[in-house]
């Protein structure tokens, strides 16, 4: 299959506007010195809301081939939802992506399966791509129902979906106890996670639509671990917290991918 990596910094709950666009602008300077070629791997910043419109503008006036997108998004299209966004919203920001279901919102706000299903039903219908966050947490790992537990929060959502939008989904195998901690999966078992949630996907929909599905691994990814985890044939690219802070990091990193 030829699924284009990506490599998506998501940026939590750091930077105000005018970081954002200073990052962006040193990111794009970054790559190209290098010769980037944003063809043969897609680059992707989530910054917060409140830094989306500066980087719109920026990437528009720059004509720059970074991609953008939000952390979260509101189930509902409108109305009496006070400090919620809509997905409209977000899409008429230029934004390709939204986060949905990463294991903070799941912890720290009441997003649960039924809830991630209607936020990737609403980003779809705005013609975003989500970017669909499971794994398992140090319990279910210790317990070694790590595979089950992965895969079954992705069907939890894709039963519910149709082919085409199936089609559209990105996934990213964050396992719990490697985000933030600097204990990133190995290989191997990054490639077994990946691997178990490809073939549900084929179970579910066809072999067709699960090859065209990209696949993440995110979890205190580096620039030292990146290029073991890129070379797994399941692995199709990250999703990164820490080390998207640093903009030489972050194209160090898509320059391994
Ligand atoms: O969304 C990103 C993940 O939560 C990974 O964060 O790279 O800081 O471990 P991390």
């Amino acid at each position: 299959a030829s699924r284009t990596p990506l490599v998506a910094g998501n940026w939590k709950m750091h930077f105000d506007h005018l970081e954002a666009t200073y990052f962006v602008q040193k990111l794009a300077w970054l790559l190209r010195d290098a010769h980037f070629d944003y063809k043969r791997c897609e680059v992707a910043l989530m910054p917060s809301f409140t830094s989306l419109r500066s980087v719109q503008v920026l990437v528009e006036a720059d004509r720059l081939p970074i991609r953008y997108g939000a952390q979260s998004v509101s189930v509902t299209t409108q109305g009496a939802f006070t400090g919620d966004v809509s997905a409209d919203m977000i899409a008429a920001l230029g934004c390709s992506y939204v986060i949905v279901g990463h294991s903070e919102r799941r912890k720290y706000h009441p997003e649960d399966d039924a809830n991630i299903v209607d936020q990737v039903r609403a980003v779809l219908a705005a013609g975003m791509q989500p970017i669909l966050c499971v794994g398992e947490s140090f319990e279910e790992r210790r317990q070694g129902i790590e595979l089950d537990f992965a895969v079954g929060q992705v069907h939890d959502v894709t039963r519910d979906l149709s082919s085409d939008q199936a089609a559209k989904l990105i996934i990213a195998y964050e396992p719990v106890w490697a985000i933030g901690t600097g204990m990133v999966a190995t290989p191997e078992s990054a490639q077994d996670a990946a691997k178990a949630i490809r073939d549900d996907l084929a179970a579910t929909f066809s072999r067709d639509i699960a090859d065209g599905v990209r696949i993440l691994y995110g979890g205190s990814v580096s620039s030292k671990n990146a290029v073991e985890l890129i070379g797994e044939p399941d692995v199709d690219g990250f999703l990164i917290g820490g080390a998207a802070l640093n903009a030489d990091e972050l194209a160090k990193i898509a320059r391994m991918t």
